[in-house]
């Protein structure tokens, strides 16, 4: 990779999911390749690669309100090796939960790594209800009248070099109100119960680890 190019790193096992969606949107401004974050392999070569960028983009899902341990695995390899020297970083992280909080713990994981191994830091965008997007197009997106624009000013700020602000997906995404939120709870909890019966097991059981030894 020349080290003026951008790698754009999607860090979804599933690769036509919404992570690379995102970066398919990128893909078609910048130019870039995708490069997925492999699941067994060596994370060796990958390292290499961070390395020789000019500027990488990380997008990923939420796993339980972070991205999944195999991202966080790269991060620990590549701040083993080193040899970062600037390369700019941005990141984008998307959950099911139609909140941005949920997931802001991706970013700032991103950040935190970037200020301890010498790359700088750009900032992210954090996206909500990227569950029901499911790979499909952004413009499919429940607000799609704000998240569009803004994520299109966010590939901008990556094709310019420049730092995205955390406002710029903030105020593109409004939480649901409390009536939304019980009758959005309810609706999962009711699938994921119908879920638990269909293999086989009762919902209401102790949870096998909190059941006492026998
Ligand atoms: C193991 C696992 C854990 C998850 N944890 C969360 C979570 O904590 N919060 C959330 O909003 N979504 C969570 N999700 C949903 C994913 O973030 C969501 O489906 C996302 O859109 C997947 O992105 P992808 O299509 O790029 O794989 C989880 C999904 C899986 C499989």
């Amino acid at each position: 990779m020349d080290k003026s190019e951008i790698m754009l790193l999607c860090a979804s096992p599933r690769r036509k999911g919404t992570s690379t969606m995102l970066l398919e949107r990128i893909q078609a401004v910048t130019g870039s390749e995708v490069v997925f974050l492999p699941q067994k392999d060596s994370l060796h070569e990958l390292v290499l690669v961070m390395q020789q960028a000019a500027t990488i983009v990380i997008s990923g899902p939420c796993y339980i309100n972070t991205y999944p341990a195999r991202l966080i695995e790269l991060l620990e390899a590549a701040a083993l090796a080193g040899g970062f020297s600037g390369q700019k970083l941005y990141g984008i992280i998307n959950g099911g939960m139609p909140y941005i909080h949920t997931h802001q713990h991706g970013l700032t994981c991103l950040q935190l790594f970037a200020e301890q191994n010498h790359l700088s830091w750009q900032g992210g965008f954090v996206l909500g209800c990227g569950a029901m997007l499911d790979g499909k197009p952004l413009e499919k997106h429940m607000n799609r009248k704000t998240v569009v624009p803004a994520f299109d000013q966010f590939i901008r700020h990556i094709a310019a070099g420049t730092p995205s602000p955390s406002c710029l997906y903030e105020q593109a995404q409004s939480p649901p109100g409390k009536i939304m939120t019980q009758v959005f709870a309810k609706l999962l909890t009711f699938l994921v119960e119908k879920s638990i019966k269909k293999h086989g097991h009762d919902p209401k059981a102790a949870n096998w680890y909190l059941r006492e030894q026998e």
